[in-house]
This record gives structure tokens, C-alpha cells and sequence, in this order.
């Protein structure tokens, strides 16, 4: 029996904070949902005094999910810390994470302070914590450009104070994994009480070292990490959980192991790319498309005759089910309906029923349906009750000729329509929304991608716009790239409030 390392989820909290990939209340309830199932430790729900949506998600979170620890993240603030305990109070296992910076560029530079007053911050924001629930995480916010005696002093002193698990992130994502190991190694030798706490690793990945620094700091003594599914996070992201999970799980001879059932790795992956509209690199360890996909005929060969001559891992140890059944249109709604729920969706009647019939219609389309247009699909059917929606789309484009899009919306039950010209097709359907809604909406960025790679495949579109110095994201998927750059256009002016949109 292996030591026991704690996973601890913050895709809800840092994953979510990534711009664009926001989910309402309902959307996180189900990924704690599946994280419950995927067999994580800690869930990290939000950081409730930054917004009343993180305040609910919180509070509908911990009345939702049974087993995991249900955390929520504070600043060393007292006021933080009375709204993070009023959203946990239904939580069966509750932690709060409460925090503050400890390398020289935050406590001089950001926090305008000096060492001391900083120690006496973090001592006192644990002990008001301490007031409300018994499970209390310190975070030194970038440790990874800490001074290691300076952090050692300040862990000694949370842990007397109460601390029950010290977080030491690499907010910046700095360190090496040598480096990042010894400061670990550091704490275990050098703060008397550490056997009192659990260590807590938290590496961003800015070098592309999170994993690295992760795996570096467990082997130091950490049995805490901090991850998110697929590695989403800001700017270059976080740990990704399958990578740490399936690189101890492949390595036995280390002696860790985690309550993960691997089996669903693959279907939250794919959920959560789906629910955030971010696509997973087809390169990515693990989950990407191309993981375990062999090409050269070598590789082809040495598969055929052993798996493991080029294998680590059974794909089927993370989820992937080579033999599942091939949905074409002739697949009947219980098949459907299976696949979905490998993939974590269980849908009610009346939503399995709209999503087979745009199955359907797909399927006539596409021969190959794969388990990333289902996603979509699904996504699709949660849209209906946006109140723009795009009804009918017309575009004439070509050489040597004006682009002219003709656009009707449905606005709340009303019909609107516009015709308008651009310097491109995307450009005149935009212009003849414009038209209609009568908004100064500016496109900022705009990505087309396709999942597959065939020309009958589904074009995902990706919308960064901006309203009244007001940044929103929209996303389309489609067959037809017009139509889905365009939804991509409505996605994001449904985000605005409808006083703004129209
Ligand atoms: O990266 C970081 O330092 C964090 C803390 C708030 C834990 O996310
Ligand atoms: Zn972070």
C-alpha cells in the first residue's frame, strides 16, 4: 500500500478564471458532480466574496456533492472569510483556503508591507478561519519566488495557528523542478511542526514545468497537489490532474497512490472541454486526440504484434473504449443515450430527444460522428433559451464580388431582419447583426477550428468581442462556418444584459 495523495480539483475556481470559459451554476453543479464520481479529494467551488455567481455556485455546490471537501478561496481578509463560511455552511466536509503573497515582489510591490506584518497577516487570517470551520489551507501566493527561509518561518507559524494543509504555489510558474523539489525538501527539514500539516503543491505552467514541478514536489513529501482537468488555467494553466495521477499510476516503484478512477478521465476531459468551450490540443499527455494514436508504420507494426511495445498506458485505463459502438444514422436514440452518459451527460427525455434529432440531421451530413460533435451537440441543446437566436442566414460571397449577408433574428418571439455588405463574408453577416441590434459591438478575435480533419466537418468558432470597454466570449459550432461564426457573433451579445444587447 502506496502513500495516499490527495487530490485537490481547482478547475471550478483557477480553471474557470480563464477568460471565456465561465459556467453558470447548473453547468458547475455537474462538474462537481463528475468530480465526485471521477473520485477527487477537494473540490475547489470559487472564491465567493468576488462575485454573487461565485457566492451561489458555493453555496449549490456543497448541497450537491457528498464525499469530496468542498473548499472555498479568501484573500487574508476577515470579510473574505465571513462570506466564504456563510456559502459553505451546507457542506457536509468544508475547507477554507485563505492566503496572502510572500515573495519579495508581493509583499513589497504589491502589498506595499514588509516580512513581519505580512507573517502577522497570514497567522491572523488563519486563526479567523479557524473560527468557522476546522479545516483550514494557507496558500503563501508565489512561493515559488519566495525566499525558503523566509516561507519556512511563515509555515511554522500558520501550522501553530491551525493550518491544517500549507499550500505552496508556484503562482508564476518560475521554478525548475529541481528547485521547486528542495523547497519542498526545505519545509519537511526545516519547519518543526511540519508533521502536523499536509504539503500542498500548486504549480502554474509558464515554463511548461507543471507536472514536473508537481511530480518534484510530491517525491519531496508534498501529498497534496492542486490540478485541474485537461491543465486549463490562466494564461499558460495549471497541473493538469491526468498527467500526475497516470505518471504515479504508470510508476508503482514510487509508492503514491490517489482515489482517482482513471476509467473516467477521458469522459470529464471531454466534458469539460465541451462545457468551457476549450478545445484540448491534440497533442495533449493523455486526453489529446492524438495520444494514443500510432501513425508511422513501425509504431503501427509494434503495436499490432505487443500494445506495450509502444504503450504505457491502456487507453482503456483512462476511459478511451475503442470498441464502443460507431453512431451513424442509422443509430437508434438508446445508443445515443449510452454514449452520452460515457461521455458523463444524462440527459432528460425531452433534451435526449432534441439532441437525437440534430443527431440525425447531423449524421445526413457526416458520416463519421464523433464523440467531440456529440459534445457539441449537447452544448447546442442547452443554447435554446438564449434570447437572440439566430433564424435564418443567407451569404453571397466570391471572387471578384461584394460579400452580402442577408440576417433574420429572433429577438424574445420578434422577427428582425437586415442585409449588409463587408470585406468578407463573416465580416457582412456581422455588419447586418450590427444592423439589427443597433449595438457598437467590436470583434476582437476570431478563431475557426475544426475537430477532424475532413472537409464535412464542424467548424468551431471562437468570438472574442467588445461592448462598452466590456469584454465578452461567444462560441458557434457548424458544418457551415458561416453559420457558426455568426452564432459565435449572437453567443457573445447573449452574454451582454438585454438592456445593453438591444
Ligand atoms: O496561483 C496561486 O497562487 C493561486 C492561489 C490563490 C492559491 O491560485
Ligand atoms: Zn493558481
Amino acid at each position: 500500500m502506496g502513500d495516499r495523495l490527495y487530490i485537490f480539483d481547482t478547475t471550478l475556481r483557477d480553471g474557470e478564471q480563464v477568460p471565456g470559459c465561465q459556467l453558470n451554476t447548473v453547468e458547475k453543479i455537474e462538474v462537481a458532480k463528475a468530480l465526485e464520481k471521477l473520485g477527487v479529494d477537494v473540490i475547489e467551488a470559487g472564491f465567493p466574496v468576488s462575485s454573487p455567481g461565485d457566492f451561489k455556485s458555493v453555496v449549490e455546490i456543497s448541497k450537491s456533492v457528498t464525499w469530496p471537501s468542498i473548499c472555498a478561496l479568501t484573500r487574508a481578509v476577515e470579510k473574505d472569510i465571513d462570506v466564504a463560511a456563510q456559502a459553505l455552511q451546507y457542506a457536509k466536509r468544508k475547507r477554507i483556503h485563505t492566503g496572502i503573497g510572500t515573495s519579495f515582489y508581493h509583499i513589497h510591490h504589491k502589498l506595499n508591507s514588509n516580512p513581519d506584518e505580512i507573517l502577522e497577516r497570514a497567522v491572523a487570517a488563519v486563526k479567523y478561519a479557524k473560527k468557522y470551520v476546522e479545516d483550514v489551507e494557507f496558500y503563501a501566493e508565489d512561493a515559488g519566488r519566495s525566499d525558503n527561509e523566509y516561507l519556512a518561518r511563515v509555515v511554522e507559524a500558520v501550522i501553530k495557528a491551525g493550518a491544517t494543509v500549507v499550500n505552496i504555489p508556484d503562482t508564476t510558474g518560475y521554478c525548475l523542478p529541481d528547485m521547486f523539489g528542495e523547497k519542498i525538501k526545505y519545509l519537511c527539514d526545516n519547519v518543526s511542526n511540519i508533521d502536523k500539516a499536509i504539503i500542498a503543491t500548486h504549480c502554474h505552467n509558464d515554463l511548461g514545468m507543471a507536472t514536473a514541478n508537481t511530480i518534484a514536489g510530491v517525491l519531496n513529501g508534498a501529498r497534496q497537489v492542486e490540478v485541474t482537468i485537461n491543465g486549463i488555467g490562466e494564461r499558460a494553466g495549471n497541473t493538469s490532474l491526468e498527467e500526475v495521477v497516470m505518471a504515479f499510476k504508470s510508476h508503482k516503484d514510487r509508492n503514491i497512490e490517489t482515489n482517482i478512477n482513471t476509467k473516467r478521465i477521458y469522459g470529464i476531459s471531454r466534458m469539460i472541454s465541451s462545457l468551457m468551450n476549450m478545445p484540448v490540443q491534440p497533442n495533449k499527455a493523455i486526453v489529446g486526440r492524438n495520444a494514443f494514436a500510432h501513425s508511422s508504420g513501425i509504431h503501427q507494426d509494434g503495436v499490432l504484434k505487443n500494445r506495450e511495445n509502444y504503450e504505457i498506458i491502456d487507453p482503456a485505463d483512462v476511459g478511451i473504449n475503442e470498441s464502443s459502438i460507431m453512431l451513424t444514422a442509422r443509430s437508434g436514440r438508446a445508443a445515443l443515450k449510452h454514449r452520452l452518459e460515457l461521455l458523463g451527460f444524462k440527459l432528460e427525455k425531452e433534451k435526449l430527444d432534441t439532441v437525437y434529432e440534430e443527431f440525425l440531421k447531423l449524421a445526413d451530413k457526416k458520416k463519421d460522428i464523433k464523440e467531440d460533435d456529440l459534445l457539441l451537440l449537447v452544448g447546442d441543446a442547452r443554447k435554446e433559451e438564449r434570447r437572440i437566436k439566430l433564424d435564418f442566414l443567407q451569404v453571397v460571397s466570391g471572387k471578384n464580388m461584394v460579400p452580402m449577408a442577408t440576417v433574420r433574428l429572433d429577438i424574445a418571439g420578434e422577427i428582425f431582419s437586415a442585409t449588409e455588405s463587408g470585406n468578407g463574408p463573416v465580416d457582412a453577416a456581422i455588419n447586418a447583426v450590427r444592423n439589427i441590434i443597433h449595438r457598437k459591438v467590436t470583434v476582437e478575435e476570431f478563431l475557426i477550428q475544426t475537430i477532424t480533419r475532413g472537409s464535412d466537418d464542424i467548424g468551431k468558432v471562437h468570438m472574442q468581442v467588445e461592448h462598452n470597454e466590456q469584454t465578452y466570449h461567444g462560441f458557434g459550432a457548424n458544418t457551415d462556418i458561416m453559420t457558426a461564426s455568426t452564432e459565435a457573433f449572437i453567443d457573445a451579445i447573449n452574454k451582454m444584459t438585454p438592456a445593453t444587447a438591444n
